[in-house]
């Protein structure tokens, strides 16, 4: 079935994938090109405290991010989840999503493609934080002391480490082909501190 022009869709890279919106009728895993998914946006609000922020992914274009000097590879696609959202449930989504513009989110169109390459790709809206919002982290951690940030923080919505293990978790689950080597990478850091501290010499 050919997708009009006036269905809204939205695709999910973050807690989006494991959290659904509180309005859809379609949920389609599939993958988009041409951005990088990074722990590279700090948060105030649900996994860390204006005192001690804590780590959330965004999205970066990547002509962006070879701007960036980043010594890890970028992951060739981006899984995630495309959500098609009700016509009228649109601006309450928006609303339960707090995607604060005036914050530096920028909105973009990406085609989602399907794990079934007979499928057409779905047009989506995604949200990112751009490197010129003030929530970017602008000094690239390394892998270890970014594992060591999230281990450490916690917020309104949970413990960091929750965040970064179930988005690991449910990336795995999307598809065979689905995996994220930044993401991979933190959370068998993570593991490792857990394992640590559970015998008591962190
Ligand atoms: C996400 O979890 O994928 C997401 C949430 C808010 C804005 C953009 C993306």
């Amino acid at each position: 079935t050919e997708q009009s022009p006036d269905e809204y869709w939205l695709f999910g890279y973050g807690s989006l994938i494991w959290k659904p919106p509180p309005h859809y009728d379609r949920r389609i895993p599939g993958y988009i090109k041409g951005y990088v998914r990074r722990f590279w946006q700090s948060s105030e609000d649900h996994r860390g405290t204006p005192e001690a922020p804590g780590r959330v992914v965004t999205l970066i274009s990547r002509s962006n991010w070879e701007k960036l000097n980043d010594h890890h590879e970028a992951d060739d696609v981006i899984w995630g989840v495309a959500y098609r959202i009700e016509k009228p449930k649109v601006e309450e989504v928006k609303k339960y999503l707090d995607i604060r513009e005036i914050n530096g989110y920028s909105i973009h169109t990406v085609p989602v493609h399907q794990a079934d390459p007979t499928l057409p790709p779905i047009i989506t809206t995604v949200y990112i934080g751009t490197p010129d919002n003030p929530q970017f982290v602008k000094d690239i951690p390394s892998a270890d002391d970014l594992a060591r940030h999230i281990f450490d923080s916690r917020g309104p919505s949970g413990e960091n480490r929750e965040y970064l293990l179930h988005l690991h978790a449910a990336i795995m689950e999307l598809h065979p082909r689905s995996r994220d080597n930044h993401i991979a990478e933190l959370a068998e850091i993570v593991n490792m501190l857990i394992a640590r501290d559970g015998r008591g010499f962190s």
